[in-house]
């Protein structure tokens, strides 16, 4: 194998494409052993895929409704030869007025984009490294806060050469970006030589399903216009924010901060999650810089979105009745969902970090570790994917600084398969947690009888005329804090 390698390229040999992770692994053991309802019911069920099923009914609808969007229709097929041999890398001008104005309307329409800086890409994975090539060169670095989408070490290191260095975001604080931590990451990036050149946002964020407010959207803007350097700004997940507070996206931060340098401002934008379309592979890069506007375009022959593509989405996006009901059925829907999980989870006292967006939730399993180390996350992990059948995804795979924390994606499954999976997830922390308090439990009884027999010790002791010492007393007199009776489960079960 070895010798078979030699004969290829670096890029083709190296790992640099991350998929050595156990967010990759747990889609493998679901491709494996698949659930599936009636021919394999104790299967894995997917919990790692950020998909948005949850309002495909509407889609369908449309497309039975619209059969003249779909050139392979008899109502379409006039159109089939004119879409067939189009190929003009700046897209279908309806394409793009299409586009610009959906990349509006999921913002609030509180913002406008121009259809001329829109530039496509083979969905946000193809836009980020093309973004990648036209901001910086190989060796160069992009600093990106943690926890973060691990398809980033694919899209914007491995075929580029560009290193990502993480700003370090902690539970504490709700996992917000601070200006410590910016400064920390690129002062490391600095004392090792290495070229800094942008920042890498998610808004809302993938793994936390979190949004960032406009003071910490702000800030950003300033520590990149005094640092000199790029922001790239993901907001694939824009249309998914199901409740307040209300989402901010970075072009209302431009539109309203004139001292800004927009040109250091790019955006990446999809179709795969607020639509949930990512087998169309609709992409975006939207920048405020001509030059990357230029560039990209150029690039972005090695991964355009086909002319079939575009021309229903141009027809779908444009049918505003249609997407008003859509966008605020799938947010309404993305809410009711999320809801029955984490209250489902809350019940046996699993709590995860209050969210309002995105397909997924990040779920705080610390208590249920061994000990507060990765390898500990990893155990449970496996516990729950081999064990559990449940493919959710371990905090380590998205760098994510304190282990316990694991991404749970929900809406990629129907009603009836998301109670079967919460059943699995509140059957499996019962009986850790019974296990734990039984083995407590155990600890106790052994430490009650040792502090009798200390106890007989003492007496025998105190029989005698002696002082006793405070040193001399048993550190098990007092009630451990380990003794079941601490727990606030047994509490309530007795
Ligand atoms: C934050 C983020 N960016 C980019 C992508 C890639 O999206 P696409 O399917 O459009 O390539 C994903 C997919 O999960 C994502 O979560």
């Amino acid at each position: 194998m070895a010798f078979l390698n030699n004969l290829l390229s670096k890029i083709a040999t190296n790992d640099g494409h991350g998929e050595n992770s156990p967010y990759f692994d747990g889609w493998k053991a679901y491709d494996s052993d698949p659930f599936h309802s009636t021919d394999n019911p104790q299967g894995v069920i997917q919990m790692g895929l950020a998909e948005n099923l949850l309002s495909f009914d509407l889609v369908q609808e449309w497309i039975l409704q619209n059969p003249k969007a779909s050139i392979c229709t008899s109502e379409g097929v006039n159109g089939f030869k004119d879409t067939a041999i189009f190929q003009d890398y700046h897209g279908l001008p309806e394409f793009r007025n299409a586009i610009a104005k959906f990349m509006a309307k999921v913002r609030g329409n509180t913002v406008t984009f121009d259809p001329d800086r829109v530039v496509m890409s083979g969905g946000a994975t193809g836009a980020h490294e093309t973004l990648a090539f036209c901001l910086a060169d190989p060796g160069d670095a992009f600093l990106v806060p943690t926890p973060y989408y691990p398809g980033f070490d694919r899209d914007l290191r491995w075929r580029t050469g560009v290193k990502l260095l993480p700003v370090v975001c902690e539970s504490s604080s709700g996992f917000k970006i601070t200006r410590e931590g910016l400064e920390a990451a690129y002062q490391k990036a600095l004392d090792s030589n290495i070229n800094v050149k942008g920042l890498i946002i998610t808004n809302p964020s993938n793994p936390l399903g979190t949004i960032l407010d406009r003071d910490t959207l702000q800030s950003l803007v300033d520590f990149i216009n005094e640092k000199n350097i790029h922001l790239i700004c993901d907001e694939i997940y824009a249309a998914t924010v199901f409740t307040k507070p209300m989402y901010v996206s970075i072009a209302e931060i431009l539109e309203e901060d004139k001292k800004c340098n927009r040109h250091l401002i790019h955006m990446v934008y999809s179709l795969s999650k607020d639509m949930g379309f990512p087998g169309f592979r609709i992409g975006i890069i939207y920048s405020y810089n001509d030059s990357v506007v230029n560039t990209a375009r150029k690039m972005s022959s090695f991964g355009l979105v086909s002319t079939q593509t575009q021309q229903l989405i141009a027809s779908m996006l444009s049918d505003e009745k249609f997407i008003d009901r859509y966008v605020y059925e799938s947010r309404k829907r993305l809410a009711a969902r999320h809801g029955v999980f984490t209250r489902g989870l809350m019940q046996v006292r699993v709590g995860n970090l209050q969210s309002n967006a995105g397909l997924f939730f990040w779920m705080d399993l610390r208590r249920l570790l061994k000990e507060p180390t990765f390898e500990a996350e990893m155990d449970l992990w496996r516990i729950i994917i081999n064990e559990v059948k449940l493919n959710v995804s371990p905090g380590s795979s998205f760098h994510c600084s304190e282990p316990g924390w694991f991404r749970v994606c929900y809406a990629n499954m129907d009603n009836e398969t998301m109670r079967i999976a919460l059943r699995r997830i509140k059957k499996f922390v019962l009986q850790t947690d019974e296990r734990e308090v039984a083995a407590k439990k155990q600890t106790w009884h052994k430490d009650l009888k040792l502090n009798l027999s200390f106890r007989r010790c003492d007496d025998a002791i105190l029989k005698t005329p002696r002082m006793v010492t405070p040193h001399m007393m048993s550190p098990h007199m007092t009630a451990s804090p380990h003794s079941p009776l601490a727990s606030p489960l047994v509490r309530a079960r007795n």
